[in-house]
């Protein structure tokens, strides 16, 4: 039998499967319901997130809530997580900065994210990002070129590629307006996102 969500969330609260547990809060497992059509895969907890034990709770979650309450998807209905578990961080002073996960670490945790989707089985998924785009295909995948494609997955799951938000916060004013726009018009092609 396959593990349920809750099953996979609680073991992997002691997971040590790489590095990256230490220093942090807690594992950051994936959240929604267990059978949701829709998944949305980010990269891996950030600082908000390591501390409230949430994904996509932080800035780059907010930003994401404007844009599904823009689609008209409900965040409730969707399964939503990452493809790394922990924050992996570089100390700057007492800020916990953001550090891309090596790829050995995006591989270490692999099999949560693949039990998740074999537990969900989602009939869609949207990669936010190069890290989720390659832990979901399991090849580099270049998104300012793929975004906007489903791309299918092995086990048949066709994905969406598209932007991480975090992407979006890092551009000011009327670049970073266009960028959004851009960004809705991705996650447009959703299933029961509205057409705009
Ligand atoms: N960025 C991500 O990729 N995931 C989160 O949960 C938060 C920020």
């Amino acid at each position: 039998m396959r593990p349920t969500i809750k099953q996979l969330r609680e073991a992997a609260a002691g997971c040590r499967d790489c590095p990256l547990w230490q220093g942090t809060t807690q594992t950051v497992f994936g959240e929604g319901p267990p059978q949701s059509p829709l998944m949305l895969v980010g990269e891996q907890p950030g600082d908000k997130e390591d501390l409230a034990g949430h994904p996509f709770v932080g800035p780059a979650g907010r930003l994401l809530d404007e844009a599904l309450r823009e689609l008209g998807l409900d965040r409730a209905d969707l399964y939503v997580t990452n493809a790394v578990k922990h924050f992996k961080y570089e100390l700057r002073g007492k800020r916990r900065m953001h550090k891309t996960p090596a790829q050995s670490e995006v591989a270490a945790c692999n099999h949560w994210l693949e039990s998740e989707i074999q537990a969900v089985r989602p009939r869609a998924i949207a990669a936010l990002g190069a890290t989720a785009a390659r832990a979901l295909l399991g090849r580099p995948v270049a998104v300012t070129r793929e975004r906007g494609q489903w791309l299918q997955r092995e086990d048949g799951i066709p994905v969406l590629i598209t932007l991480h938000p975090s992407a979006l916060l890092r551009l000011q004013g009327e670049e970073r307006a266009a960028a959004y726009a851009a960004w809705l018009d991705d996650l447009r092609r959703l299933p029961g996102a509205s057409p705009g």
